[in-house]
Order: C-alpha cells, then structure tokens, then sequence
C-alpha cells in the first residue's frame, strides 16, 4: 500500500516516532519490563466508572504511552469526540450525526441535532417503552383471545438482533422469568421454525426490530411470524389479532403501516442512531420486557457514566482511549491481525459475537474520510467465548502458536450465581491466563522439572503475549452499559486515529443486492449472465431443488 496519502502517517510526527520506538523496543519481553519495574502494575492500571483496567501486561513502556497519547492529540481526537458529543454530522457518508450517547443523556441535558434537542424525545420514547413494559409484564397487555403474553420474540438482524439478545442473555439473571424471550434473525426457515414450534400464538408477541424496516431477512421473517399467527393449526385466524400480537420498532413509520402495525404500538428512533449502536435505544425493548424499566434505566446510566468519563477524562486516564491506543499498537505496529474478548462470565456469552458487529462493521474500512486508501492496517478481527470453555479449544494457538493475539479479560469479583468454589476456580483462571501469556514458561523452568531434552522445546511457553483484564465487581445492568459504552469509545478512538468512517457499512450493501438479482432466478428457469461459477452453482441448486427426496 502506497504511504503518500495518509493523514495519520503524513500529518502526524507521532506515527514516525511510534515507527521508531516500535523498532527500539519490539523485542523487550514482558518479564524483564516487570523485573525493572516493581510499580508497574500500579502504574498501569486505572479505576473508573465502576471498571479496574490493569493494563500493566501489554508490551508498553512509559514512552510507548506518552507517543500514543501524542498520537491521539495529533489526530484531533479532543476535537472530534466534541463532534460527536454535540451532534455534528460526523458520519459523513451518510450526512448523518452519530448520537448514540444521546440516548443515555439524563432528563434536562440538551443535544441539539438540526436545531432540535433531541434528548426530551429520546426520554418521550424511553416513557412509552415503560408503559407498554410495564403492562406485558403485569399481564395487563392482553393477546387477541384475552390471554397474557408468555413468551415474546425479538425478529431482527445485526444491531437489531446482536444488541438485543447479548443483553438479554447478560442481564437473564435480572430478569422476570415468567416471561421467555427467544430471538430471530436469520432468514433460514429453521431459525423461525424452531423459534416457533412449541409456542402458543395466543400467549405469543412479536416484536419487529429494523430500523430501516426494509432489511430483507427482518421482513421476510416477520411475514412468516404472521402466517404463523393467523393461519397455522392453532392460528387465530383473524387480521385483527396482529394488533395484540405485534409491535415495531423502527424509524420507518410508513413501512410500518404498511406491514399492517399499528403505529400507535410502534417505538420510534432516529437516523443518528446506527444499528449496531441501538441495543439501549428502543432496539431494547425486549431487554426492558425483560429486567423492567428501572432495570432498563440504571443500564443506560452505565452507558452514560462511561459517556461522561469518555468525554471529560484526560487521555492519560482515559479509558476507552488508552484500550483504543494499545489496539492500535498492535495492529498497526506489531502487525497483530485479530484481537480476542474473553469474558469469565457465562451471562456475557454472546458479549462477543456482539462486539464483531460493533467493532468489525464499524472498522473494517478500506478508505480515509477523504476517500483515499488508507495506509495502514484498520479493524481487527474481533472475536472470543467465554472463560474456561474457550480454554478448553484455541487458547492452545493463543499461548504457542505463531500469531500475536492481544486479549481483553474480563471478571467480576462477586459471581451471581454463587456455589461452592465455583467463583474462585473461574477467576483463578483469568488470573492465570493473563499470567501465562505473559511471562510464559522459560527452557530452564521446564528442564528443571526433569523433562527429557527432546520435549523441552514442546513445552516451553514463549510468553510476552499481550493482555488487558477488565475487573468489576457483578455483573449488573449499569455495569453492562458500561461495559458497552467502553467497546463503543474504543471503536470511535480507533476510527479517529485511522481518519475513516466508521459509523456507515457500504461493505454490506453489494452482496446484499446481487441476493436480491439471484433470488428469482433460483426460482425460474431464465438464461443466467452471471459468471461461469455462479452460473454453475444456480444451475445445480435449480436441478437439485426440485430431485425428491430420498426415502
Ligand atoms: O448489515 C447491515 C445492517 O444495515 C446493519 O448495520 C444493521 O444493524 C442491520 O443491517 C439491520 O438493519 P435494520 O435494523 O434496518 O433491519
């Protein structure tokens, strides 16, 4: 890749200088940085917002740190996280502002967004979302036939399923279990089917999620869910049960109307909120049916406590910005070309997979706000499972393959589900993770154990593996919210570094339109003009489609 016309390498001294500190101090390891340095832990770590951070195991030193802090200012980054704060249109692709942190803004502050403030109609939805929770939970809220909703399912994809069902899944123990969740999302008749085999329409309520009400796999499905309503074996066989039975949320209220949704029972939000940002703006509805809404609210101060730090805390004692920096260290100095997010808590199971639309869709760009090519690596492969099963399968490649994989860590000193020793042994092994990535297991240490001369090199752990662990006390709901916002801040630091957009997904859209060509050609028996593998591959699907089954 050309170097000529990157910002960041052009108009930063930093970048230069981070290049040649890189070169210095590539190859110190991890052991010797702590043998010299009894303060380091201490130094490396900081407390806010309900999180510890001890940073003190990445491959930094003081200098590390003080060129990537000058590298951030070089970047603007003070300027343009005021940008985002007050509703400029930061998304420049789109013309559009990005103020998911609007949507935790307490009552009485103000974010203007073309002459609107838009926090008290952030608060009029966030009303309307309680009142209607509060009576599907009561039983107030009654299914076409007279009966309480049991079992509600969330239909959407990406930012309108990921959100919701990761924060569903974290916030379980919290939440009213006479009340079942189930979520679909993918356009695979299976995921409906199963979602909704055992389910009585009468008890059942739909929620559509889309902000764009359009998105193909969402409609699809939630067409699906209405047949399944009004006409399978036990249907309620009446259009006017869709009103008990569904509710939208989205921006588009003309496509609402048009599925046949009531408006009145619609939950609105706004083009400057993107998908994968929405999971505590309506988006969240089933999370709220689920915990309540005080529940619901003290997550959304979490995310603003963590807002509030974002903006106001110097870099140096910044959290969002120093994980953000340390991420660009090793991707673009180290050459590491994914990152891992093991959470040690089962409730936060899906807190991954979450994380790769956050971090991948916003990211994964291949050009500057100024639409030339960027120079340097962007987003890392984001991905992980949680602690120990992850343990148990490629942590193997973590701790002695080739590859450097920075990871975060994450505990909770309280378990809420505490038996036995349980707590201790999950936590001990965070510890000990992080322990062993990076000081590892030297040639002597395991000669020292009688290890026959041939095995030692098979034993040996390199270490000097890079890790942060994140610690908070239990998982609650303002801890998630935080926990959240923290990902979502170290996103918009990367993006300002690498000067891209990272609040649009033009990458999503050309798979999405030649589906829609291919579609009716699997279905009819027109001359393809694809190329010659595509072509084959339709031709075989329109032959095999239609062979009996065998048996
Ligand atoms: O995958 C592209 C995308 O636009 C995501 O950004 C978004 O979260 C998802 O589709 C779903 O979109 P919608 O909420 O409009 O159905």
């Amino acid at each position: 890749m050309s170097q000529a016309m990157n910002p960041t390498r052009s108009t930063t001294t930093a970048w230069a200088s981070l290049t040649a500190h890189f070169e210095a101090i590539k190859d110190r390891t991890l052991r010797e940085l702590f043998d010299t340095d009894p303060e380091r832990a201490a130094r490396y770590s900081l407390e806010g917002t309900g999180l510890f951070v001890d940073f003190s195991k990445n491959r930094i030193t003081d200098e590390t740190l003080q060129l990537l802090q000058r590298l951030a200012k070089e970047s603007g980054l003070r300027s343009k996280i005021d940008a985002m704060f007050s509703g400029e249109k930061i998304n420049i692709t789109e013309n559009r502002a990005v103020l998911h942190v609007a949507l935790r803004a307490p009552k009485g502050e103000a974010i203007i967004v073309d002459g609107v403030d838009v926090v008290p109609e952030v608060h009029a939805v966030l009303d309307k979302m309680s009142g209607f929770a509060d009576r599907v939970r009561s039983g107030d809220w009654k299914g076409f036939t007279g009966k309480p909703i049991k079992t509600v399912v969330n239909v959407g994809i990406g930012g309108s399923d990921l959100g919701p069902v990761m924060a569903y899944e974290a916030l379980r123990h919290y939440s009213q279990r006479s009340l079942a969740f189930r979520f679909v999302s993918n356009v695979d008749g299976t995921d409906i089917a199963e979602a909704t085999y055992d389910l009585d329409p009468e008890t059942t309520l739909f929620l559509v999620a889309s902000k764009t009400f359009t998105t193909l796999e969402t409609m699809t499905n939630a067409h699906s869910a209405r047949t399944w309503l009004l006409e399978s074996a036990n249907g309620l066989k009446n259009e006017k049960a869709v009103a008990n039975h569904f509710v939208a949320i989205s921006t588009n209220e003309k496509e609402v109307a048009k599925f046949g949704i009531d408006t009145e029972n619609m939950f609105g939000f706004w083009d400057w909120v993107g998908g994968r940002y929405s999971m505590d703006s309506a988006i969240g509805l089933s999370t709220m049916l689920a915990i309540g809404p005080e529940k619901f609210r003290q997550m959304l101060a979490g995310f603003h406590a963590m807002d509030d730090h974002f903006r106001t805390a110097p870099f140096e004692e910044n959290l969002p910005v120093i994980m953000a920096l340390l991420s660009i260290w090793y991707n673009d100095f180290f050459g590491a070309q994914t990152a891992a997010v093991l959470p040690y808590e089962q409730y936060l199971k899906r807190f991954p997979a979450y994380l790769q639309q956050l971090t991948m869709e916003s990211n994964g760009k291949h050009v500057q706000l100024s639409g030339d090519p960027v120079t340097q690596n962007t987003g890392a492969i984001y991905w992980g499972e949680p602690g120990t099963n992850g343990q148990h399968s490629f942590y193997q490649l973590i701790h002695q393959g080739t590859r450097l994989i920075p990871c975060d860590f994450i505990g909770f000193s309280r378990s809420l589900n505490p038996i036995d020793t349980h707590h201790d042994i999950l936590i001990a092994n965070v510890f000990a993770q992080a322990e062993a990535l990076a000081f590892g297991k030297t040639a002597e240490q395991v000669k020292a154990e009688g290890t026959a001369d041939w095995l030692v090199p098979h034993r040996v752990f390199e270490g000097n593996r890079p890790s942060n662990v994140i610690l908070a006390k239990e998982l609650t709901p303002e801890i998630l919210g935080t926990l959240v916002a923290l990902y979502e801040h170290i996103v918009f630091v990367q993006g300002v570094v690498w000067q891209i957009d990272s609040f649009d997904q033009w990458g999503v859209e050309l798979g999405k339109v030649l589906a829609n060509r291919i579609v009716p050609e699997l279905q009819g028996q027109d001359e393809l003009k694809h190329d010659s593998s595509t072509n084959a591959l339709i031709e075989r699907y329109r032959k095999t489609r239609s062979e009996s089954r065998p048996g």
